[in-house]
């Protein structure tokens, strides 16, 4: 795991290990086993190494200069370039192929600051506006421009620019400040920047950037669908907005050096908002030495706001990714629709599924003999050929191996199949494209199949016919916190929740695709197919607030976030529980309350330096912040509990705790919020004032609020609540944890 350890010498501090795979996040069940991401290590000669020389003040130019006295000379022995890239605002520094003997000679001049080797990350719609409650040409969409004058920028896989997404009808030119070019063939008043750093090509081999860039600020497309389902209108978030494409990864894999070339970039050329569909596999707390969390510093402290995947390994406990205070961290959930489908069994039950391929449109009304092996739940058959003419019930693997074996079958002749989830996946039915009577389904309904299988093979009696229901609208409950969306540790993140789950947006016509119809929109899932929304959202709300700085846009998404799903009920997890704050953050994105905060929360870049102090020390500060006037002692230390974030954790503890929260006034200029607080049994949370009145737009409050954990169950790992400041208008909400084991 750690093969560059032995690398530590005197002047050379190293940061990072090479370390598995931060990937794409979104789920490809075709690729691999979608549950497992696993990494290749570079073994080659050459490595690339993120290098921090001794700063110099000289121009652009000189910089560059500057970078290369550094190298052993200009080219690698076979020849290639060894400069990949000279930073200036997102890291000072460069990028440059070494081997280690090369990096340990480097590491001897004078003034040497460190040097880290780069790391592969791995890759890992038309309804979802209307499900954001955005309607065409009314209210807050249209009032926002849908997004004019915003820029949207994109680290990802490229673009296919030809797409009609990015057509520029009713999209006015870039603002005056853009400072970005464009080198595609299609450039336009949409499309505004695109720029490769993994070679000169820019097109989007894989999609994944096509698909994430429709999302964020697709223009409107009549007749998008994907053959034939979810049929509509195809819109971004911000339609109105422009984007910028840095496309960072190749063939599935985006180099840390890329990435930060790509921040570097996206902050120079101007954008206003950053989206980042990629996973790292670190953290801030953990290894907090990754492109993205020090990337992304840069660009909140130029004013950019940055919204980052939360990762797509929910499956396990503290998985979550880009959780940086500074990020705005997104989890993925379900949207109100279905692609339906089902079966009719022998006994008149119906068991409703979803289905993404659906023909024949009109399937005969015969029913088929229904085939369960519970010896072989996931339909790993050596012998296929008695299951032509039946309905065979499998258990889903999300293996290529199966997705195989699903084709062999259906190929000799069977007559449909369920598909059901197993019980890691339960309620989240990642849906794929099968072209035959695949039906899939939750657990618990494939329970139902499967008992009533079990129950009538021996009368031979079991049979099923397979219906399609095309697209149904609103699926309740929604969202529900997809199986796959990351987890999280700490302080409370990830911090919110946005449509992930078998979301239809633009994509390539590639390999992938070609087999298919000409529409080119494909249905993905993913953290990667959130994070668009929460951008493209994030540009609505810059569009009607220019001024406000990224931590008022983020945290104001934050305290509007809708705290129940569509049946009013509380939001649910993939099993349908009580989805926790560490699955949901602050609840699910709702845009035109973003946009109308009443209160909104501001942290500074001083504070955020603080908070690196308080958690990483020096080397953080020098590492993130790389401003060589700061220094921790010059700085306050403020830890995770007193960061002027509007969610707060506390220890879980019987005796009070208290943090203090300053918020401005940014509704009407007089306005009376009283507190309201909500809390489990064996929790008592006291606002203190509990009144805030406000005279001034602008006016700043500040008020502590104490929590007191009673007696509760010793294997309940945290107790939740919420304090809400209320006036007639507004609601501003803080979700409270109180965490066992915190340390604080
Ligand atoms: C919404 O409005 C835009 C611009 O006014 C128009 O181009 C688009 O077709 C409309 N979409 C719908 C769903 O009516
Ligand atoms: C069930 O079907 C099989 C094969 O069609 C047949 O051999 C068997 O006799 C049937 N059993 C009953 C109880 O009808
Ligand atoms: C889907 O279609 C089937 C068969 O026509 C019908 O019985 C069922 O009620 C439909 N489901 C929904 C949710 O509309
Ligand atoms: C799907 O299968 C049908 C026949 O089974 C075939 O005609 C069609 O070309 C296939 N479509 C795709 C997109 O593979
Ligand atoms: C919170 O504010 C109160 C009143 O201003 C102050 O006395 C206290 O020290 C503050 N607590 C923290 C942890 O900053």
């Amino acid at each position: 795991m750690a093969p560059f350890n032995n690398l530590l010498l005197p002047q050379l501090l190293l940061l990072a290990t090479l370390s598995a795979t931060p990937a794409l996040s979104y789920i490809d069940p075709s690729s691999a086993d979608a549950r497992v991401q696993q990494g290749t290590m570079e073994r080659s000669a050459y490595g690339t190494y993120i290098v921090e020389p001794p700063s110099s003040s000289a121009g652009e130019a000189e910089h560059h200069r500057w970078h290369e006295s550094f190298l052993p000379s200009w080219r690698t022995n076979t020849g290639e370039p060894r400069l990949l890239h000279s930073y200036t605002e997102a890291f000072s520094g460069f990028a440059a192929k070494l081997t280690k003997s090369e990096l340990d000679a480097m590491a001897k001049k004078p003034g040497f600051i460190r040097a880290f080797p780069d790391r592969t990350l791995q890759l890992m719609t038309t309804h979802t506006p209307e499900f954001l409650g955005l309607r065409n040409c009314t209210g807050f969409w249209s009032n926002a421009g849908y997004g004019k004058g915003v820029i949207i920028g994109l680290l990802d896989t490229g673009i296919y620019a030809a797409h009609p997404s990015f057509g520029d009808h009713g999209i006015s030119p870039p603002p005056a400040r853009w400072k970005g070019w464009c080198k595609a063939a299609h450039c336009n008043n949409k499309l505004v920047g695109v720029t490769s750093f993994v070679g000169v090509d820019s097109h989007d081999q894989d999609g994944h950037g096509t698909q994430t860039s429709s999302t964020a600020a697709g223009n409107f497309v009549s007749g998008a669908s994907f053959h034939g389902h979810g049929s509509g209108i195809a819109t971004g978030i911000a339609p109105g907005a422009h984007i910028a494409m840095y496309k960072v990864c190749k063939a599935g894999d985006c180099e840390e050096f890329a990435i930060l070339a790509g921040i570097d970039a996206a902050i120079k050329d101007g954008v206003d908002v950053l989206s980042i569909s990629l996973a790292d596999s670190g953290n801030i707390f953990d290894d907090y030495k990754n492109a993205i969390s020090i990337g992304s510093f840069s660009a909140v402290s130029k004013g950019i706001v940055v919204v980052c995947a939360a990762g797509n390994s929910g499956s396990t406990r503290s998985s979550v990714k880009n959780d940086a205070p500074w990020q705005l961290t997104v989890a993925a959930g379900s949207v109100d629709r279905s692609f339906g489908a089902g079966v009719h069994l022998g006994n008149g039950r119906s068991v409703q599924g979803e289905a993404l391929t659906q023909f024949p449109k009109k399937p005969s009304s015969r029913s088929y003999p229904l085939h369960y092996d519970e010896k072989l739940p996931d339909c790993k058959y050596d012998d296929v050929s008695h299951l032509a003419g039946k309905i065979l019930v499998c258990e889903n693997s999300f293996t290529q191996e199966q997705e195989a074996e699903i084709h062999h079958i259906m190929g000799a002749g069977a007559a449909g199949m369920v598909l059901y989830n197993d019980m890691v996946t339960q309620y989240s039915t990642i849906l794929r494209f099968y072209n035959s009577s695949v039906v899939q389904m939750t657990a618990h309904d494939g329970g139902v199949i499967t008992s009533y299988a079990r129950e009538r093979a021996a009368a031979n009696g079991s049979a099923a016919l397979v219906y399609y229901n095309n697209t149904l609208l609103g699926v309740r409950p929604a969202p529900i916190v997809a199986w796959f969306s990351s987890r999280a540790p700490r302080v409370l993140k990830p911090d919110i929740l946005a449509p992930g789950l078998n979301i239809l947006a633009a994509w390539t016509p590639n390999e992938d695709y070609s087999a298919l119809a000409a529409t080119p929109f494909k249905v993905s899932s993913g953290t990667s197919m959130a994070t668009p929304h929460v951008s493209g959202v994030a540009a609505l709300v810059k569009s009607i607030h220019p001024s406000w700085s990224p931590a008022a846009i983020k945290l104001a998404i934050l305290t509007t976030a809708d705290a129940v799903s569509n049946d009013g009920g509380p939001i649910l997890d993939h099993r349908h529980e009580k989805a926790s704050p560490y699955m949901k953050g602050a609840g699910h994105v709702n845009p035109a309350r973003a946009a109308d905060p009443g209160l909104v929360y501001e942290i500074s870049t001083t504070e955020y330096a603080g908070f690196i102090c308080s958690k990483l020390g020096d080397e953080g500060l020098a590492i993130i912040v790389h401003d060589s006037s700061l220094t921790c002692a010059k700085l306050p230390k403020i830890n995770e509990v007193q960061l002027n974030y509007p969610t707060i954790t506390v220890q879980l503890k019987p005796t009070p705790f208290t943090v203090n929260r300053t918020v401005t006034n940014v509704g009407p200029a007089t306005a009376t919020y009283t507190a309201k607080v909500e809390a489990s049994k064996s929790m008592a949370v006291h606002a203190s004032p509990g009144t805030l009145t406000f005279t001034k737009i602008g006016e700043r409050k500040t008020f502590s609020v104490s929590v007191v954990c009673g007696k509760h169950d010793e294997k309940q790992f945290f107790l939740e609540g919420s304090l809400s400041w209320m006036s007639g208008k507004h609601v501003v909400r803080s979700p409270i944890v109180a965490l066992s084991g915190m340390s604080i």
